[in-house]
């Protein structure tokens, strides 16, 4: 697929990788369509673009992922604003870290972890995968896009990192369901693919102090952290190598986690 033909659309887009990839995707000559949750910040990145006079069009949405209805929406508006969709780029996920039980130290007491902040995590980083994975491939085949993706954003996590239970199993359920998804949708003309980062340059880390900065870098082979346009790479191989589907493609600077 040539990113010049693609009309693509990212979730999570107004924050950190989802932005950087709404931005290079247009300045490559994609036009692309983007949800967040948080108006003035959707509003900024479509400035942002219009300021950059891109190539590709940029068109911003209201949509909370994790919401069946909205999501369902989401697709429609989006092929609707681009006149089509030939991919999608399931990005948008939070983190609600904490371990599985901590014992109190004062008091001996068995603190367990929340199930209200497990499921914050699957609800969207996992469901909200499968509701942008299930209506894009519906929309593909009900308006017979002869060729198109979906990516999903996994991470270095997925191999199981302390203290992210519902996240590792979030991010690795989603390269599990890439590789089937890829057998199921194969017949349809859609690949797919997952792309899992290791530490990268976002809010999150920028907020960071520079010496818990190092911290996180030490133990990197390549001694940093990723920038998003290296994450974006990645996304934009799978886009364009046709030959490419069902699997994950690590860009963490060769950091093995467990
Ligand atoms: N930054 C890293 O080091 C890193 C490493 C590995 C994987 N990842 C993954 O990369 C993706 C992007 O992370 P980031 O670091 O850019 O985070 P970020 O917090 O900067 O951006 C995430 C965006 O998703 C949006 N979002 C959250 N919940 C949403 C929902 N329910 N519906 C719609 N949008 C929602 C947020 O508002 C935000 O704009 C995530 O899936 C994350 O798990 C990040």
């Amino acid at each position: 697929m040539n990113l010049t033909d693609s009309k693509i659309l990212v979730t999570g887009g107004a924050s950190g990788m989802g932005r950087h990839f709404v931005l290079a995707l247009a300045r490559d000559g994609a036009d692309v369509a983007f949800c967040d949750l948080n108006p003035d910040a959707v509003g900024a990145v479509e400035a942002e673009a219009a300021s950059r006079g891109l190539p590709g069009k940029v068109k911003g949405f209201i949509a909370n992922v994790a919401k069946e209805d909205e999501v369902v929406a989401l697709v429609k508006d989006a092929a609707a604003a681009l006149g089509g969709l030939t991919g999608i780029v399931n990005n948008a996920g939070i983190i609600r870290d904490g371990l599985l039980i901590k014992v109190d130290r004062e008091t001996g007491a068995v603190i367990k972890f929340p199930l209200a902040k497990w499921q914050q995590v699957l609800d969207v980083n996992l469901t909200g995968v499968f509701l942008g994975a299930r209506e894009f491939a519906a929309y593909a085949v009900e308006n017979k896009v002869k060729q198109s993706v979906i990516i999903s954003i996994s991470s270095i996590s997925r191999h199981g990192n302390m203290g992210q239970g519902n996240y590792s199993a979030a991010k690795a359920a989603i390269v599990a369901d890439t590789a089937l998804w890829a057998g199921e949708l194969a017949r349809y003309g859609i690949r797919t693919g997952a792309v899992a980062p290791g530490f990268t340059r976002t809010p999150i880390l920028e907020g960071m102090p520079p010496e818990a900065l190092a911290k996180v870098s030490a133990p990197v082979p390549l001694k940093r952290i990723g920038e998003p346009e290296e994450m974006y790479l990645a996304v934009k191989f799978i886009i364009e190598n046709d030959y490419f589907t069902g699997r994950v493609i690590d860009v963490d600077g060769g950091l093995r986690l467990s």
